[in-house]
């Protein structure tokens, strides 16, 4: 079963993936994470480029490509032959992360990042995707922590709030794959809804498709 977490910087993506792979190898699954962009060594040399503060004259096309570049080597290299061995794949984020920020964000056409997305992935869609959900203020305190609040966080603000309204509008189209967490609980509540709706979604699956491995 193939699994992507999404949502803003500062929801917390990445400490709840860690805690869900524990607990679900702990029920005996065989799990992976991973994460974008990265992932595999090509594409951890592609996030370098994308994540370094001297790339200024990154061009937003440029930006894309590499985005979906690294994601095209993630989906061979790792995702891939992980759901062919019947393994838990959690991944914290995948496409919807560029038609959230890229194309409700940035404002970039959305019909041409999906038909981008689509040859990029090879048509590969997460079965499940959990959007964790939080208000643009509280992430962006989260990610400052201790700092003041100021006119540029006003402006970045906007671009999340687009951000925040694109994943809720993503989700209300195909709500068969996509589940919405309220992110501005604690860290362990967010953890014992993500648990309960991965756990519903592999019964589910146990009844109506081919079985997930277990290991041991
Ligand atoms: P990262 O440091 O991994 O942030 P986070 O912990 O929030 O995931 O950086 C990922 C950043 O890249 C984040 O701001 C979202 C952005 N992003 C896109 O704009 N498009 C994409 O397709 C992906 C995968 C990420």
């Amino acid at each position: 079963m193939f699994i992507t977490l999404e949502g803003p910087e500062g929801s917390g993506k990445s400490t709840q993936i860690k805690r869900l792979a524990k607990r679900l190898e702990e029920m005996g699954y065989s799990v992976i994470t991973t994460r974008e962009p990265g992932g595999t060594p090509i594409g951890d040399q592609i996030r370098q480029v994308l994540v370094r503060m001297e790339n200024k004259e990154l061009h937003p096309r440029t930006e894309i490509l590499l985005f979906l570049a690294a994601r095209a080597q993630l989906v061979e290299q790792v995702i891939k032959p992980a759901l062919q061995d019947g393994k838990i794949i959690l991944c914290d984020r995948y496409g919807d992360s560029t038609l959230a920020y890229q194309g409700y964000g940035h404002g970039l056409d959305l019909e041409q990042l999906r038909r981008m997305l689509d040859f990029a992935t090879d048509h590969l869609q997460p079965d499940l995707t959990i959007l964790l959900d939080l208000d643009v203020k509280t992430g962006l305190m989260r990610k400052k922590a201790e700092d003041e609040w100021n006119r540029l966080d006003d402006y970045e603000a906007l671009f999340h709030e687009r951000v925040r309204d694109g994943y809720l509008q993503l989700a209300r189209e195909e709500p068969e794959r996509w589940r919405i967490v309220d992110a501005s609980q604690t860290i362990d509540s967010v953890q014992e809804d993500l648990f309960r709706i991965i756990l519903d979604a592999l019964e589910n699956q146990k009844m109506t498709d081919q079985p997930i491995k277990r290991i041991g």
